[in-house]
């Protein structure tokens, strides 16, 4: 196990209901494909259940990199490493089967580190997304709240950050 694929913040989250009752209110058109996912942006003012994750949005500058994620049931994410954010803060809100893998290639297919990241219940993980991951969805739809952290900002920097303030 790797401290640098994952963190797990030790404060629970205030902000499930609301953001499943969010997924329920958006209509269908306000959904923007991406990749093999779909997405709709949410705003800081929908952070406000949480002051904590308020003031880490402005402090790494993260206002537009805030959105709801929908992945297809049966789906798989191919191994990648995000191309413009080194980390992510994300929640799950739906899909308690669903995981992600982390390892790092030393050959063509060969992995080693193999890591699997499962989400807990209203549990907050900052992911490594500078490394290679990999995400399986199994029968439903998977929603995920995720808050990108765009570049220079480092899964070190942004991990420190956490612990100092108890998040
Ligand atoms: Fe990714």
């Amino acid at each position: 196990m790797s401290e640098n694929n994952f963190y797990e913040c030790k404060t629970k989250s205030n902000l499930v209901t609301y953001m499943i009752n969010k997924i329920h209110e958006t209509e269908e058109s306000k959904w923007n494909d991406f990749l093999d996912m779909s997405l709709f942006l949410i705003s800081i003012e929908d952070f406000v259940l949480e002051p904590k994750l308020t003031k880490l949005i402005n402090t790494f500058d993260c206002q537009n990199k805030l959105a709801i994620y929908r992945y297809k049931p049966n789906f798989c994410y191919q191994w990648h490493i995000d191309s413009i954010r080194n980390c992510a803060l994300n929640l799950q809100l739906i899909g308690s089967d669903s995981f992600c893998i982390f390892g790092e290639f030393f050959e063509a297919r060969k992995l080693k580190n193999l890591e699997k990241l499962l989400y807990k219940e209203q549990t907050y993980y900052l992911l490594n997304v500078n490394k290679h991951h990999s995400v399986f969805n199994f029968n439903n739809d998977r929603y995920l709240l995720s808050i990108g952290f765009p570049k220079p900002h480092t899964f070190a920097d942004v991990k420190q950050y956490l612990v100092d303030n108890n998040i």
